[in-house]
């Protein structure tokens, strides 16, 4: 008889997203990366932003030819694509840097990516995902145990995040609908919500249960169960953190999704340096970051919101 796997044996799958460009989840997601793999955690860092892979950067680690892609084009064995790095305990999957970005993936193998993950035998694995809310980008992410979302202050950073949210949202809904024509109906429900009153993405769903018998009080628990973790980063001042509070209450009030706030990074104005075309030199933060990417990591790991009284002078 095969001796079934316990839970602690399957590797917890963190992935990061969030709308807006250039606001910090390569950064973000590789320091969780490095401080998981730091504690004798054995980790998996996966390059899945198809358009602009550059975690190999934030790592000290030289691109092979074997990338993500060549799982979905050639379906090459994901154990292969696995490359050693120079940082103990921590292995990537290195983005495709060579050739166009790739047109689709399947929803099948979208699906047969993760029971492979699923089998690994690590005990993190993080993913970093592109800017946007492409189809493929929110299945990885819903299909991620731990579900970070990243967003700077700016304004249209924080409007993209939202956006990310709600297409999240609406992409699990629409996977919860039986037929082409329910899932249509949820963005137009949504287009014409000062018609049907509806404020909250939540309300689409309570519509929906009015017009169809198929969306039932299970979906509705089983939408309820979407956490999101939310990370402030590149704040500047002890203000800006309290901001994170605000953006939180607007996910949970009106986006319909259960948000903590994980934490925050501060603007660390040394970053940049970091970066050379051939990465040899050590990647360095200042202690600062580091503590607040521990207290991110560990709030993330437990679920929980990040404590008032890490707020200090930034
Ligand atoms: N806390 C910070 N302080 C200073 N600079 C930062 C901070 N976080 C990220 N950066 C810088 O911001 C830039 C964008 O970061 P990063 O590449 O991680 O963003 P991204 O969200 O992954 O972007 P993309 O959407 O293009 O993948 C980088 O130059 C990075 O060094
Ligand atoms: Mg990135």
């Amino acid at each position: 008889m095969t001796k079934k796997r316990t839970a602690e044996k399957i590797p917890q799958i963190w992935a990061i997203g969030g709308g807006k460009g250039g606001t910090g989840k390569t950064f973000i997601i590789s320091r969780l990366a490095i401080f998981l793999a730091s504690y004798g955690k054995r980790v998996i860092l996966i390059d899945a932003n198809f358009d602009s892979p550059n975690i190999h950067y934030f790592i000290n680690f030289q691109n092979t030819e074997k990338s993500i892609l060549d799982f979905f084009q050639d379906n090459e064995n994901l154990e292969n694509l696995i490359q050693e790095t120079k940082i103990k305990n921590l292995r990537v999957i290195p983005g495709n840097q060579n050739g166009i970005s790739f047109p689709g993936i399947k929803y099948k193998q979208k699906m047969r990516f993760f029971n492979d993950l699923k089998k690994m035998d690590v005990n993190y694995i993080l993913m970093d995902l592109g800017s946007g809310s492409g189809i493929s980008t929110l299945d990885f992410f819903l299909e991620a145990d731990r579900k970070i979302v990243v967003t700077d202050l700016e304004i249209l950073s924080i409007d993209n995040l939202f956006h990310f949210i709600r297409n999240t949202y609406f992409r699990r809904l629409s996977g919860l609908l039986p037929t082409q024509q329910l899932k249509n109906t949820v963005w137009d429900l949504w287009n014409k919500r000062t018609q049907y009153q509806i404020k909250t993405s939540g309300d689409v769903v309570r519509h929906l249960g009015k017009i169809s018998e198929q969306m039932n009080d299970s979906s509705e628990k089983k939408l309820s169960l979407l956490q999101i973790h939310l990370i402030v980063n590149k704040v500047r001042k002890a203000n800006d953190i309290m901001e994170g509070f605000s953006v939180r209450s607007i996910c949970t009030k009106y986006l319909s999704v259960e948000t903590f706030y994980s934490g925050y990074l501060e603007y660390d104005n040394q970053l940049w340096k970091n970066f050379s075309l051939v990465p040899s030199k050590k990647f360095t933060i200042s202690p600062r970051i580091e503590q607040e990417i521990i207290s991110i990591a560990e709030n993330i790991k437990k679920s929980s919101q990040m404590k008032i009284d890490r707020i200090k002078n930034v």
